[in-house]
């Protein structure tokens, strides 16, 4: 079979392209320590209110320095608000959702994750930088979604 030389050269740059942009998707996930949802968790989402944990969502510090934030997001806010953690222990956040989907994104982090009612949404990660951050809903909800934002703070914790 004989391919014209235009075309195999085509054929060539298409794959090349391809495999590019696979090669960057790959390369940015590494880079930002993009992770698929890997925590699987069933909360009843209509029975928040009387739920041991996320009736009063908080952050709780554990004997070892490590921090777990509770955190129910509905429309339009995050609950707590403010939240306050200490810079360089392992923060473990558990999120659901007591309406619709939301997100839960940290920004200039690469803390970000779904809030989907009916599951814990749980990540954990160490802030390195002191500061004031701000939470921000990533998944449309409704006619505020733009409102949605809540603050978190990340005090100087131990070196
Ligand atoms: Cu909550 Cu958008």
């Amino acid at each position: 079979m004989n391919v014209e030389l235009y075309e195999r050269i085509w054929m060539w740059a298409a794959a090349a392209l391809l495999a590019v942009f696979l090669g960057v998707i790959f390369l940015m996930a590494g880079l930002h320590a993009v992770q698929p949802p890997s925590h699987i968790e069933t909360v009843d989402p209509t029975a928040l209110s009387s739920h041991p944990e996320f009736a009063n969502p908080t952050a709780t510090s554990r004997r070892d320095g490590s921090v777990v934030v509770s955190v129910v997001a509905q429309m339009f806010s995050f609950n707590p608000d403010a939240i306050e953690v200490p810079a360089n222990r392992p923060v473990t956040f558990r999120i659901t959702s007591a309406d619709v989907l939301h997100g839960f994104q940290v920004v200039g982090t690469n803390a970000n994750a779904m809030a989907v009612p009916g599951y814990v949404s749980q990540f954990t990660v160490t802030f390195r930088e002191p500061g004031q951050y701000v939470i921000t809903c990533n998944e449309y909800c409704g006619l505020l979604h733009h409102n949605m934002v809540g603050k978190l703070i990340v005090t100087k914790g131990a070196p």
